[in-house]
Order: C-alpha cells, then sequence, then structure tokens
C-alpha cells in the first residue's frame, strides 16, 4: 500500500512572515520522531500505516479572494473537480484531493486565522471532508484563539479534528524587514523561544498530533 499523504499547511501568505519557519519546525519535530512511522525513516518503511509529511504554502495557490459561483458542498461528491467554474479551483480542488490527512500551521491575526487559509478552506468542500485534521498554532500567546477558531471551521467542514493542539508562544523571535525571496523567508527561531516550547512539553504535543493522525488515517 502506498504510504498516506500528510500535507504541513502553511496558511499565512504575507511577506515576510514566520510561517514557513514554524512549519519547518513542525515538519523536522514530526520527521525525527522514531515512533512516527514516517516514510523517511527507513527503518520503518514497511510499517503499512506509514505516512509521507508534505509542505503545501497557501502563497503558492494562487488563489483570489472566494469568486467561485457554485456552492461546493453541493457539486458531486466522488468528483467535484470539474464542476468548478474557475481554473484556480479546479487547481486547487486538484492540489487538495492528493492528500489525505493536512496539520494546518497557523498564526493567530485578531483571535482568529489568517483571512488566506480561510479562504483556501472555503473553496472547496467534499476534498476536505471525512479526512484528518491536525492544528498547530502561534502567536503572542499562542494562537489558541485562532485553533479554536479553525476547530469549528474544519468541523463544519466534516473534517476529523485530532484532539491535541500545540500552541506556540512567539516571545523573542523577530521578522527581518521587506519583502524576502524564498531562501531569506526562512528566520532563525530564538534558542529562548525554542527552550520555552522544550519545557513547556509543545515538541511532545506535536509528536502526539502526529501519532493521532496516523491513528485516525488507520480507521481509513
Ligand atoms: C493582522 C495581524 C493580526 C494579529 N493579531 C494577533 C492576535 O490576535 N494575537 C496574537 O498573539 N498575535 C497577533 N498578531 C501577531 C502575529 O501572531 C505574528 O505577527 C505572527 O508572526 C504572524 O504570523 P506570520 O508572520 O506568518 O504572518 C497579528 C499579526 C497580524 C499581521
Amino acid at each position: 500500500m502506498p504510504p498516506k499523504r500528510v500535507a504541513i499547511v502553511t496558511s499565512s501568505t504575507r511577506s515576510p512572515r514566520l510561517n514557513p519557519t514554524i512549519t519547518q519546525y513542525v515538519y523536522d519535530v514530526l520527521t525525527s520522531d522514531p515512533i512516527i512511522p514516517t516514510n523517511h525513516n527507513e527503518t520503518l518503511d514497511t510499517d503499512p500505516r506509514h505516512i509521507t509529511l508534505e509542505l503545501l504554502d497557501l502563497a503558492k495557490q494562487s488563489l483570489p479572494l472566494y469568486d467561485e459561483s457554485v456552492i461546493p458542498a453541493r457539486l458531486p461528491a466522488s468528483d467535484p473537480t470539474p464542476h468548478y467554474c474557475k481554473a484556480h479551483t479546479r487547481a486547487w480542488s486538484t492540489v487538495v484531493r492528493q492528500y489525505d490527512a493536512f496539520i494546518f500551521v497557523t498564526p493567530q491575526y485578531n483571535w482568529s486565522i489568517p483571512a488566506s487559509l480561510k479562504n483556501a478552506l472555503d473553496y472547496l468542500f467534499f476534498e476536505w471532508k471525512g479526512k484528518p485534521a491536525g492544528i498547530v498554532s502561534y502567536g503572542g500567546r499562542g494562537g489558541g484563539k485562532a485553533a479554536d477558531h479553525l476547530r469549528g471551521v474544519l468541523t463544519g467542514l466534516r473534517m476529523r479534528v485530532v484532539g491535541t493542539a500545540p500552541g506556540l508562544p512567539v516571545k523573542f523571535t523577530g521578522l527581518p524587514v521587506g519583502v524576502l525571496s524564498e531562501e531569506e523567508e526562512m528566520v532563525r527561531l530564538d534558542e529562548r523561544d525554542l527552550v520555552g516550547w522544550r519545557e513547556a512539553g509543545v515538541e511532545g504535543m506535536m509528536r502526539n498530533l502526529g501519532m493521532e493522525l496516523v491513528c485516525e488515517l488507520d480507521k481509513v
């Protein structure tokens, strides 16, 4: 059986932004854990529950503010893609259909999720429905309000949201000024934030989230 594909979603789209760095941190924590059956770990490659973790950046999807004339939840459930009016929706539908599960990594914007994430979610319905989802938030106090809002939205999309939702308080890591290239966009996480997260058990929570997703995928 091919490994199940799990997308780790970068949700903010501005420049500069912290999200790609946090997404990479989540990826690194999950792929370095020997318990989670990622197929990056060759010793576990025969595990039938194995998954691949892939990065998915909303900034690269070229999605305008929602402009689809059909209602996604009213399209044929088994193959909604050709029924969208807009080419960008069909392209986004094709991307999302490739994945079996998602980990949404989101900042908190004014006590909620960024509009870019809500916009990308609203474009589709059956492409999300029934799939397992995890949430990792960040912000001055960990982005818990964004995580709570996102849980509601994903539940509305009938996703199976796992219980553990780590929140990363960003107290020391700063952003450079100005528009940056993709390489420049990766900022170095301040060691004091990393130590604080580890001491608060955030990396352990991420691993729990990963295993909860693996268990949910096992039920499919
Ligand atoms: C429009 C906007 C609203 C924000 N609102 C909050 C907030 O409600 N709570 C919080 O802790 N941080 C808030 N922040 C700070 C962000 O968490 C912080 O800037 C973070 O780096 C944003 O992620 P990004 O750089 O990937 O866009 C806000 C930032 C922006 C740009």
